[in-house]
């Protein structure tokens, strides 16, 4: 990969671990945990895409909220965890090789930055809550634009601030259709496959799969 300029990261599922929310809540929970953390994060993101395919645009959080209501109804889970839930989702924990790798690609010459479905002050909290606030340039937000991913206005947001091409960002997502999104728009796409996945048919190849954001400075 070549001419790099830019390195630009998804947020949810690929900088931050979503189901960790769920999991610091296992004790109340029990074993369903997890496959309410997955459902949970399954619905929040149709309600994007049927958000947007509806042009009824409501901001990540309320989005987050709403899909959390169908999924503790759907897994039969206490409503009085509601808001100790929607709490840690604001602090969720980052995958453990992500700060240490942040810090190396700061030294060297990229911009850095994140390009998410979060609102402004969703990202900035978790930035913040996780010390990782000083390592990037920008925090991208679909809210500049009302529409969520993968809408090609979205991956405009960096290209129009840095005025860069587009194969000069290195877009990574563990999201695998956010990786084809990407990829479809002419980011050199990486998808970040932590949990041997498979990837999707959405007309774009992953041309680089790596298995921790750790295995990037490698790439770049
Ligand atoms: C985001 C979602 C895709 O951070 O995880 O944009």
């Amino acid at each position: 990969m070549k001419n790099i300029k830019a390195i630009i990261f998804d947020a949810y599922g690929t900088l931050f671990d979503v189901n960790s929310a769920a999991e610091k809540c296992k004790d109340k929970i029990g074993d369903k945990w997890e496959g309410f953390a997955n459902f949970w994060r399954t619905t929040q993101l149709e309600y994007t895409w049927l958000r947007s395919l509806m042009r009824r645009h409501k901001d990540f959080w309320q989005v987050t909220e709403d899909s959390l209501n169908k999924s503790m109804k759907a897994y039969n889970i206490d409503p009085s965890m509601k808001n100790e839930l929607l709490n840690l989702y604001k602090v969720l924990s980052p995958f453990k090789e992500v700060p240490e790798t942040l810090k190396i690609l700061k030294k060297k010459n990229f911009k850095l930055a994140i390009l998410s479905n979060g609102t402004p002050s969703l990202l900035g909290g978790l930035v913040k809550s996780n010390n990782l606030d000083n390592l990037f340039d920008d925090l991208f937000s679909i809210e500049e634009v009302g529409i969520y991913k993968p809408d090609s206005k979205v991956y405009d947001l960096p290209i129009k601030k840095y005025k860069i091409e587009k194969n000069e960002v290195a877009f990574l997502s563990a999201n695998t259709w956010d990786v084809s999104g990407g990829g479809n728009y002419g980011f050199n796409s990486i998808w970040i496959n932590r949990n041997n996945s498979i990837f999707d048919n959405l007309d774009y190849k992953s041309q680089y799969e790596i298995k921790s954001l750790s295995e990037l400075t490698k790439l770049i």
